[in-house]
């Protein structure tokens, strides 16, 4: 029966964090994998906000994802480390429409690594969103390839929270990666 099916299903809760400059659409991803809901208006964060999103991942296991929401408006820096704490994996967001937050990808990455690192050695999933990528405006950084293969970055996407484009695939490959270290 499906009671017993549950009975025998394994929990596991997964933090994920997302994290980037300010405006590049992080609350925005969160909302559309979370809640299936995407608004053009901005309502800056502060601070850290976190959703979560359950994945029936097979017969044996259910994944709780906690996605957790990091402000990305500079000014917040410093009190951020708290909010790292016990992630297994992280997805780095720039926009597509404003080359300047892909130079702050690495700012990004070399903070990441600083404050988050995985007990056993184990290497952070981690990828990079090219986010607002429904803009017609929008240009692809020639390097990120090269960037992620020396970074040790998982994956890259271009996504748009606004039309729903690789938002779900980038976060099951993210846990996925997560599923494998854990
Ligand atoms: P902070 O909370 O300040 O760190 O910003 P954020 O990264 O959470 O950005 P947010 O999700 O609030 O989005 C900023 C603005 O970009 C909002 O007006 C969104 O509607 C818009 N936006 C986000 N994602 C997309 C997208 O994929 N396409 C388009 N066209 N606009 C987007
Ligand atoms: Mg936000």
């Amino acid at each position: 029966t499906i009671r017993e099916n549950n009975l025998h299903k394994e929990e596991l809760n997964f933090k994920i964090i997302v994290i980037g400059d300010f405006g590049v659409g992080k609350t925005s991803i969160i909302g559309r994998f979370t809640e299936g809901q995407f608004s053009s208006h901005y309502k800056i964060t502060i601070g850290a906000d976190f959703a979560v999103k359950t994945l029936e991942w097979d017969e044996n296991t259910r994944i709780n994802l906690h996605v957790w929401d990091i402000a990305g408006h500079e000014r917040f820096g410093s009190l951020l480390s708290v909010f790292y704490r016990h992630a297994v994996a992280a997805a780095i967001v720039f926009d597509l429409t404003r080359p300047e937050t892909f130079e702050s990808v690495d700012k990004w990455l070399i903070d990441l690594r600083r404050k988050l690192q995985l007990p056993g050695g184990k290497s952070l999933p981690i990828i990079i969103l090219a986010n607002k990528g429904d803009v017609t405006v929008s240009t692809v950084p020639k390097n990120i390839d090269d960037y992620c293969k020396n970074n040790d970055i998982l994956a890259w996407y271009i996504t748009s929270a606004k039309n729903d484009i690789n938002i779900d695939e980038a976060m099951i490959k993210l846990t996925r990666a997560a599923l494998a270290n854990y």
